[in-house]
C-alpha cells in the first residue's frame, strides 16, 4: 500500500448530508505543466480558490491512466494516474492540501466499462471464446446464420449498435463507445477487483466516490430485445443519459453491489460517501440508490431537467423532497454537468439565461440537501456553441450529431488573451478554445467586483454556511403563499429565518413581510413595505 493521507476532516460522519461539491472537470480545470491540458498539480494550485469559494467538497472526474476516447471514462489501470494528468504522488499532494484546507475528494468511479485498452480486455481478445478473460467481459455469439448479426437489438448511448464483431467471429458489449467494453457483474472476479479499487483510493484518503453509471452494472438474464430501434422506429432507445425501462438499465439485482460497497465505506473513518449517477424511470425507482445500505446520495437530474417555470421547479422540489424524506437521505440539487448543455445556455443563453442562472443559483442554494455546482457555473459561463467540428473530441458527436465538448472548455482564469490563464503565464495552449468574450468573465474579471457572478456564488455561499436556517440539512422548506410564477419558501432554524423567493412570473412581483434582503440577484428598489422583485430575479430575505 502507499501513503495515505489522515484527513483532519473525519469529525463529522454526516458532511455530506448538506455538503456543496464543487465539480471539476480536471481536463478543463488548471493546467500547470502547459499542455494545453488541464491537470492534478492545477487543480492543487487552485485550492485556495475553491477554500475562498465556500465550497465543502472536489469531485473530480476520472484522472486515472486513459486512451482518453471518452475524456477518461474509459480507464485502464484504474489504480494509477494519466500521464497528461500527473502522477500518484501529484495526487498524493493535492489531496493533502485540500485536507489541510478542509476540502474533501470525491473521485470518480467508472465500473461499468473499462477502457479497450485495460489488460483484461487485450486478454480476454487474446483468450478467445470460452475463457475465463471473456467471461469478465460480456461476449457472446451473434443472431444469423453465421452469427453475422448483433446478439440482439440494444443501441449505444453514444449511438449506432451496442455490440462490436471481433476476429474470432464473437460480438462484445459497449453501451457507449466500442472503447468501453462493459464488464460483465454477474463474475464474481469483477466484483471482487472493484472492491479492492474501492479500497485502493479509500487508503489514500479519497472522502467519497461519484459512480458512473450507477443503473447500468447489471443486464437482464438472457440479454432480452428492447424491442424498438432506431433502425426499426427512428426513435433512439436511449437518449444521452435518459431514463427510459430498459433491459441494461435499472435491474433490481444491481443494489447487491452497493449492498456490498456500504459496509467497504462504513469500515473507514470520516464519513465516506457514494453519488449514484444513475438515471432511473421514476424518482421511487431513484430512491432505492440511496439509503443506510446502499449509496448514500443520486443526483436529482430532474432539477437539472426541470424547465424555467415555477411549476416546474415547484413539482421536482416537492417530489425530490418527499423521496429523500423516505428513504432518509437528504436529496442532492445540480443544475449543470460535463455531459449537459450549461444552464445559462438551456435557460435562453444570452443576457435573460445569465440572470435566470443567477436566480437558479439562489433557488438551488437555498434548498435543503447536498449542491452539487459544476466549475464555472459560479462564472456565469454559457456553453460554447461554435466550437469547429474538427476540434470536438465528444466519441457521441461523430455517431450523433450531439456533442458534449461545449460544456468543457477550459476555465478562464484570467488576462485578455486565450487562454486566459488556463495554463501557464505565457502559455496559451488549451485543448479546446475558449471564446474572445470570456477575458470578461474570467476569474480576475469578477474578482471584487459588486454583483460579478462569482461574488454572487461567494455571498451565498458564505450565508448558506453561516446562517442558522440553512446550515443544516435539518431545516425543511414551508412552500408560502405567493402569486402566480413565484416561489417562496422559508427554512427556520436557531430563532431565525431565511425566506428565498424567485419570480418566475413574467412581471416584478412585490415582496413583502420576509424583512431584509440579505443576497439579491441585483439591487432591489424599495416600495416603502417591501421590496420589487424583478422578472427572472431572486432574492434571500432574513428576519431573526
Ligand atoms: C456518464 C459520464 O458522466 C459521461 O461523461 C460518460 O461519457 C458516460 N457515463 C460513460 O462513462
Amino acid at each position: 500500500m502507499t501513503a495515505s493521507h489522515p484527513t483532519p476532516l473525519t469529525d463529522d460522519p454526516d458532511w455530506w448530508r448538506s455538503a456543496v461539491v464543487y465539480q471539476v472537470y480536471v481536463r478543463s480545470f488548471a493546467d500547470a505543466n502547459g499542455d494545453g491540458v488541464g491537470d492534478l498539480a492545477g487543480i492543487r494550485q487552485h485550492l485556495p480558490y475553491l477554500r475562498d469559494l465556500g465550497v465543502d467538497a472536489l469531485w473530480l472526474t476520472p484522472f486515472y491512466t486513459s486512451p482518453m476516447i471518452d475524456g477518461g471514462y474509459d480507464v485502464a489501470d484504474y489504480r494509477d494516474v494519466d500521464p497528461s494528468f500527473g502522477t500518484l504522488t501529484d495526487f498524493d499532494a493535492m489531496i493533502g492540501d485540500a485536507h489541510s484546507l478542509g476540502l474533501r475528494i470525491i473521485v470518480d468511479l467508472v465500473p461499468n466499462h473499462t477502457s479497450s485498452a485495460h489488460p483484461w480486455f487485450v486478454a480476454a481478445l487474446a483468450a478467445g471464446p470460452g475463457s475465463p478473460e471473456r467471461a469478465r467481459y460480456l461476449f457472446t455469439e451473434g443472431r444469423g446464420e453465421r452469427g453475422e448479426l448483433p446478439p440482439n437489438d440494444w443501441e449505444s448511448i453514444f449511438g449506432g449498435p451496442a455490440w462490436t464483431r471481433v476476429e474470432d467471429g464473437q460480438w462484445y458489449l459497449h453501451l457507449f463507445d466500442p472503447a468501453q467494453p462493459d464488464l460483465d457483474w454477474r463474475n464474481p472476479e469483477v466484483r471482487a477487483e472493484f472492491e479492492d479499487i474501492l479500497r485502493f483510493w479509500l487508503d489514500r484518503g479519497v472522502d467519497g466516490f461519484r459512480i458512473d453509471v450507477a443503473h447500468g452494472m447489471i443486464k437482464a438474464e438472457g440479454l432480452p430485445d428492447v424491442g424498438f430501434s432506431t433502425m426499426t422506429t427512428g426513435r433512439r432507445q436511449v437518449e444521452l443519459l435518459g431514463k427510459g425501462r430498459l433491459p441494461y438499465f435499472d435491474q433490481d439485482e444491481v443494489h447487491e453491489i452497493y449492498r456490498a460497497w456500504r459496509p467497504i465505506l462504513d469500515s473507514y473513518p470520516g464519513g465516506r460517501m457514494a453519488v449514484a449517477e444513475a438515471w432511473a424511470e421514476t424518482p421511487q425507482r431513484l430512491a432505492r440508490y440511496i439509503g443506510p445500505n446502499e449509496l448514500h446520495q443520486a443526483f436529482n437530474f430532474d432539477f437539472l431537467d426541470a424547465t424555467w417555470s415555477a411549476e416546474s421547479f415547484r413539482k421536482v422540489i416537492d417530489t425530490a423532497l418527499a423521496e429523500a424524506a423516505i428513504v432518509g437521505a437528504p436529496t442532492t440539487w445540480v443544475l449543470s454537468n460535463h455531459d449537459k448543455q450549461r444552464h445559462v445556455t438551456r435557460y435562453g443563453d444570452g443576457p435573460d439565461g445569465l440572470r435566470r442562472a443567477r436566480a437558479a443559483a439562489l433557488l438551488m442554494l437555498a434548498l435543503p440537501g447536498c449542491a452539487y455546482v459544476y466549475q464555472g457555473e459560479e462564472l456565469g459561463l454559457p456553453e460554447v456553441l461554435d466550437l469547429p467540428d474538427e476540434l470536438r473530441q465528444d466519441p457521441a458527436f461523430r455517431r450523433t450529431g450531439e456533442s458534449r465538448d461545449g460544456c468543457r472548455v477550459p476555465i478562464p482564469w484570467g488576462g485578455d488573451l486565450p487562454s486566459y490563464g488556463f495554463g501557464p503565464q505565457g502559455c496559451e495552449l488549451s485543448w479546446l478554445p475558449a471564446p474572445a468574450t470570456w477575458a470578461a468573465l474570467s476569474v480576475a474579471a469578477q474578482t471584487g467586483v459588486p454583483g460579478s457572478t462569482l461574488e454572487l456564488y461567494r455571498e451565498a455561499l458564505r450565508i448558506r454556511r453561516t446562517h442558522p436556517a440553512l446550515a443544516s440539512e435539518g431545516a425543511g422548506i414551508s412552500w408560502l403563499e405567493a402569486e402566480p410564477g413565484v416561489l417562496a419558501f422559508s427554512r427556520t432554524a436557531g430563532g431565525s429565518e431565511l425566506t428565498c423567493v424567485v419570480n418566475i412570473s413574467g412581471v416584478p412581483a412585490h415582496v413583502a413581510g420576509y424583512g431584509e434582503p440579505v443576497v439579491a440577484i441585483e439591487p432591489l428598489a424599495g416600495t416603502g413595505d417591501g421590496h420589487l422583485l424583478p422578472v427572472d430575479s431572486a432574492a434571500w430575505f432574513e428576519r431573526r
